[in-house]
């Protein structure tokens, strides 16, 4: 059978907020794509060798200063192309079509008629309503030559058009958004009917190109560290990586001491004991703990920490002689982030990770997963036997408890913190809402306010639950759970976990609160 990657379809993005969301709908329908700058120049994309190429939506105005046009070779190269929104215009405007400049346009749902079923409307028949969404100012008022309308909306004459001898597509609307309806068909209709390709990328062929990508890179006598979190994508790297290197993998499970309620014997018990992995544990909490000591600033908190887990994770990867490679569960978001048409996103919190560790330790570095989205790497993890609880485990932060224990963080306030937290996850799960939240965890504020207990006045401290959604962590909304089960867990933690006195509920949004709360 060929290379599931020799089926490339290459998305060159214009800076849309849905490009990712357009490869990922790709990737569902089991065809391998990469997304690239639009400026990537002809003989690179030559290089790529793609299959069909879908040209992303885009702020821009074809007309606007500076605006991201590509090479007009590019529709000449002989593969089908699919224009999305800016990509539409652009590909009406480089080949001899008009497009008018509008600061008005469509925005929101909108009703396309289906007036020829062929090409990228080959599932679908003539005569039908599509419910789309749409998003744009400028529009097509000219086709260039061997263009044809084939949808239509009230406003917008051109809002689906092709050249079906070079077998070029346009669609104003967005078929990758939910509120497409039927985009997969669309989308479908693209890359299996006009590109003909065959649905090749599934996860046991991207769990074999990862084993054999490590393979080659890894000398049969070197070995490779990973640092084990209990976290989706660490622990994904990792049952990869032992099918890759058996027990030249060593995995470094650092406890900062920060972690939740019998967290680090969990991860013990499933990847040492359950998937016999090499796991050293390093119980590090006191040193961390230590060099905490009163501070309260987050940032302070979070370079500490990032600091001394570089440290411990140094000192233990030393030991291991052999140790050439470092693996890190990098995804695929990151890569484009930093290739993307935006550059780099600036970074509001400084995230824990062991940047720097590999070029330090003169380590060569592995990353399984970074062509995987997050639903490709559960997928993975679900072909590789395992289990749920790990694979939809909430997103940890790397500083863990420390940015949830506002103020200054010492034993005490930490086991009261992890008390609540075990009540509200317990009780979330026995409700059934565990799989249904983003994320959801407590903060121990340090505020005092007044209670009564019995006959006795209290002043203790106050504890916040957050429970948020999201499909990415970018944005966020707090989660409307039910009163009832807010009622129980606060009752629960007022009465079971001494020194909180007070429960709260976060009901702010991301942007403008973050989830975490430092
Ligand atoms: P914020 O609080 O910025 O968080 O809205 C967005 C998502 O990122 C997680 N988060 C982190 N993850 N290291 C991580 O690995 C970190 O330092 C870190 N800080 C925040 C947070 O839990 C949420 O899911």
């Amino acid at each position: 059978m060929h290379h599931p990657k020799r089926d490339l379809v290459l998305i060159l993005d214009f800076g849309s907020q849905y490009t990712q969301l357009i490869a990922r709908r790709i990737r569902e329908a089991g065809v391998y794509c990469e997304i690239h700058p639009y400026k990537l120049a002809l003989d690179e994309i030559a290089r790529l060798a793609p299959r069909a190429v879908v040209l992303s939506g885009g702020p821009a105005s074809v007309y606007g200063d500076g605006a991201p046009h590509v090479d007009p070779g590019l529709f000449s190269i002989g593969v089908p192309i699919l224009g999305i929104c800016y990509g539409l215009q652009l590909t009406a405007y480089l080949l001899g079509g008009k497009v008018h400049r509008s600061s008005e346009g469509e925005y929101g749902p909108a009703t396309v008629q289906v007036d020829e079923a062929s090409g990228v409307f080959s599932r679908l028949a003539a005569g039908d309503s599509l419910e789309v969404w749409m998003s744009h100012g400028d529009q097509i008022v000219e086709l260039p030559p061997g263009f044809k309308a084939i949808g239509a909306t009230g406003t917008t004459p051109f809002a689906a058009i092709a050249d079906e001898a070079r077998q070029i597509y346009g669609i104003q609307f967005h078929p990758e958004v939910v509120h497409t309806r039927r985009g997969k068909e669309i989308l479908d209709a693209f890359l299996f009917d006009v590109a003909k390709l065959s649905a090749t990328w599934t996860p046991t062929s991207f769990i074999e190109d990862a084993i054999a990508a490590v393979q080659a890179k890894v000398g049969p006598d070197d070995q490779a560290v990973l640092g084990l979190s209990g976290g989706v994508d660490s622990s994904v790297a990792a049952i990869l990586c032992q099918r890759a290197l058996g027990e030249r993998l060593v995995c470094i499970f650092v406890d900062n001491g920060l972690l939740r309620d019998r967290e680090g014997d969990q991860v013990i018990r499933m990847f040492r004991d359950h998937f016999h992995l090499k796991v050293i544990r390093v119980d590090a909490g006191e040193r961390f703990l230590g060099e905490l000591a009163g501070v309260t600033d987050p940032e302070k908190k979070r370079k500490i920490i990032g600091r001394v887990f570089i440290e411990v994770f140094e000192e233990e990867a030393k030991k291991i002689d052999r140790a050439k490679f470092l693996v890190q569960g990098t995804l695929y978001p990151d890569v484009i982030e930093s290739v993307s048409f935006k550059g780099p996103s600036s970074v509001i919190k400084s995230h824990h990770n062991v940047g720097g560790l590999p070029e330090r330790m003169n380590l060569g570095l592995v990353e399984p997963l970074r062509e995987l989205f997050k639903d490709e790497v559960r997928a993975a993890g679900a072909a590789l036997g395992m289990p749920r609880e790990v694979l939809w485990r909430h997103p940890f932060p790397g500083p863990g408890l420390a940015v949830r224990c506002l103020g200054e963080l010492t034993p005490e306030r930490l086991a009261v913190l992890r008390a609540a937290e075990a009540i509200f996850d317990e009780e979330l799960r026995a409700a059934g809402y565990y799989d249904r939240v983003w994320q959801s965890f407590c903060v121990l504020l340090p505020v005092r306010s007044v209670g009564v207990m019995g006959d006795e006045r209290t002043y203790d401290e106050t504890i916040a639950l957050r429970a948020v959604e999201s499909t990415d962590g970018m944005t966020a909304d707090w989660a409307r759970l039910p009163h009832e089960l807010i009622g129980k867990v606060s009752s629960r933690i007022i009465n079971e976990v001494r020194g909180v006195n007070r429960v709260v509920l976060d009901v702010s949004s991301k942007p403008p609160a973050t989830i975490e709360w430092e």
